[in-house]
C-alpha cells in the first residue's frame, strides 16, 4: 500500500489484457456483438443472477456468453446472501462460488458486489453482543462493527483471491442530498456512517487490498453525475488518496431515465471524475422508460425501483436514443473508462420490472432497438479513431 502508482500500473495491465484476448474484429458480414463492438474501447459487463449462472435459464446464459466479456453478481456476493449469520459458520457460500466458477469456464473478468453497503446487510451485523454498545443504544460499538467487517473482508475477499479481479469495496456511502448547501460528505441515515463515519471505508479498503493485493478495488455510487454529490466523491476520494488508501477505480451505477443524465452533465461529470487520475467502470447501466422513472433523479435510487405507470409511449425508440446518447459520451472518454456493464440481461430480469423496459435484450432474449443504437455508435467512434 506504499506506492499509488502500482495501483494504476495495475489497472492498465489489465486493461490491456481484456483487449487482447477480446474476440475478432466487428464486421459487416457477422451479427455484432457487444464485445466485440467495444473491444477496442473497454470490457462490456452485465450482472447476472442464480438462474443464468447456473444454466436453469438456458437462453440466458448463452447470451451473457455471446454478447459480454464481463460478469457481476446481482444478489449472490451481497452480505445477507453470503454471509447470513454471524461468525466463521454464518456464511453461505454455495451461489458465489457457482457465479465465480461460471465466470472462470467462460473466461470473463468477474467483479464481486459488495463489501460495505447499508443494504442487503443482515440486521445482527450493526446489533449490539457481549453486553458492549455505542452508548445509549443497541448499536454495536466502534470495536466489534470492525472486527465483523474485517473477518466478513477478508474471509469473501480471501476466498476469490486471485479469480474475482475487481470488487465494490465500498457502495453508496455518499450523502444524497441534492443541496449545494449540504456540505455533509457521508450518508447519515448509514449505520456504518453513524457508528465508525469514514473509517469503515478506509478500513474496508485495506483490508480487501491486504486479502488480495492485485485486485482492483472500486468505490461505487450513484447519481454521482449530480454536481453536489458529485463533489462530496471528489472530497472524500482524495481525501483517502491523500492518506494513501488503496481505492483504485470509481464505480458509477448509472442508473439513467430516458432523459437523466443528458449528454452534457454526463460529459462534465465524466470529465470532473476523470481528474481523480482513477480509472472509470460504468456499473450498473439501465435506462428505465417507465411513467413513474421520468423525475429528476436526486434521491435514492432503491425508493424509485418500480415501473409505476406503464412505459411511456414510444418506449423503445426513447430508450434507444437516449442509450446511444450515454454511449457516445462514454465512447468519447474511452481512455478513462475501462469497463461498462449493464445492470441486467432482459428486461424480464430487471430489477424496474419488465414495463420499464430498461435493457438491451427483451423478455423473449432479443436484441432491442437499444442494441443497435450502442453498436452503431462504435461505428462513429471507429471513423474517428
Ligand atoms: C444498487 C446496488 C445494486 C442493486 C441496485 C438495484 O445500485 O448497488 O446491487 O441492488 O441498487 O437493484
Amino acid at each position: 500500500m506504499k506506492n499509488l502508482p502500482r495501483f494504476s500500473a495495475r489497472v492498465a495491465l489489465l486493461a490491456a489484457s481484456l483487449l487482447a484476448t477480446a474476440p475478432a474484429a466487428f464486421s459487416a458480414d457477422k451479427p455484432a456483438t457487444l464485445k466485440d463492438a467495444f473491444k477496442d474501447y473497454f470490457a462490456m459487463g452485465v450482472a447476472i443472477n442464480q438462474n443464468q449462472f447456473t444454466g436453469k435459464d438456458t437462453n440466458g446464459m448463452a447470451l451473457i456468453v455471446a454478447q459480454y466479456n464481463a460478469i457481476s453478481p446481482e444478489n449472490v456476493m451481497k452480505w445477507q446472501v453470503i454471509h447470513p449469520r454471524p461468525g466463521a459458520e454464518g456464511y453461505d457460500f454455495k451461489a458465489a462460488d457457482a457465479y465465480v466458477e461460471f465466470g472462470e469456464k467462460h473466461h470473463l473478468l468477474i467483479v464481486g458486489h459488495t463489501l460495505a453497503w447499508h443494504n442487503q446487510t443482515p440486521a445482527w451485523v450493526f446489533r449490539a453482543d457481549d453486553g458492549r454498545s455505542l452508548e445509549g443504544t443497541n448499536e454495536a460499538d466502534r470495536q466489534i462493527l470492525l472486527g465483523r467487517l474485517h473477518e466478513h473482508i477478508q474471509t469473501v475477499v480471501g476466498r476469490y483471491k486471485g479469480r474475482i479481479k475487481v470488487w465494490d469495496v465500498v457502495n453508496e456511502a455518499l450523502n444524497d442530498s441534492s443541496s449545494e448547501a449540504d456540505t455533509e460528505v457521508l450518508r447519515r441515515q448509514s449505520p456504518w456512517v453513524r457508528i465508525l463515519g469514514q473509517e469503515f471505508i478506509e478500513k474496508a479498503f485495506q483490508w480487501a487490498h491486504e486479502a488480495d493485493p492485485d485486485c482492483i478495488l472500486r468505490y461505487n455510487d450513484y447519481s454521482i453525475e449530480n454536481g453536489p454529490k458529485r463533489k462530496r466523491l471528489i472530497t472524500l476520494i482524495k481525501s483517502l488518496q491523500a492518506k494513501n488508501i488503496p481505492v483504485m477505480a470509481i464505480g458509477s451505477q448509472t442508473h439513467a431515465n430516458l432523459v437523466w443524465p443528458g449528454v452534457e452533465l454526463e460529459d462534465e461529470a465524466l470529465t470532473d471524475i476523470a481528474s481523480l487520475g482513477l480509472p472509470i467502470h460504468i456499473t450498473e447501466l439501465d435506462v428505465n422508460a417507465s411513467a413513474a422513472g421520468q423525475r429528476n433523479q436526486s434521491a435514492d435510487v432503491a425508493q424509485n425501483s418500480h415501473a409505476g405507470g406503464g412505459a411511456v409511449s414510444s418506449a423503445e425508440q426513447k430508450g434507444a436514443e437516449q442509450y446511444g446518447r450515454l454511449f457516445s459520451v462514454f465512447l468519447k472518454h474511452r481512455k478513462d473508462i475501462k469497463l461498462v456493464t449493464l445492470w441486467g440481461l432482459t428486461d424480464r430480469d430487471s430489477w424496474r420490472g419488465v414495463n420499464a423496459k430498461a435493457l438491451l435484450f427483451d423478455g423473449n432474449w432479443q436484441p432491442k432497438p437499444a442494441f443497435e443504437s450502442v453498436i452503431n455508435e462504435t461505428k462513429s467512434a471507429g471513423a474517428a479513431k
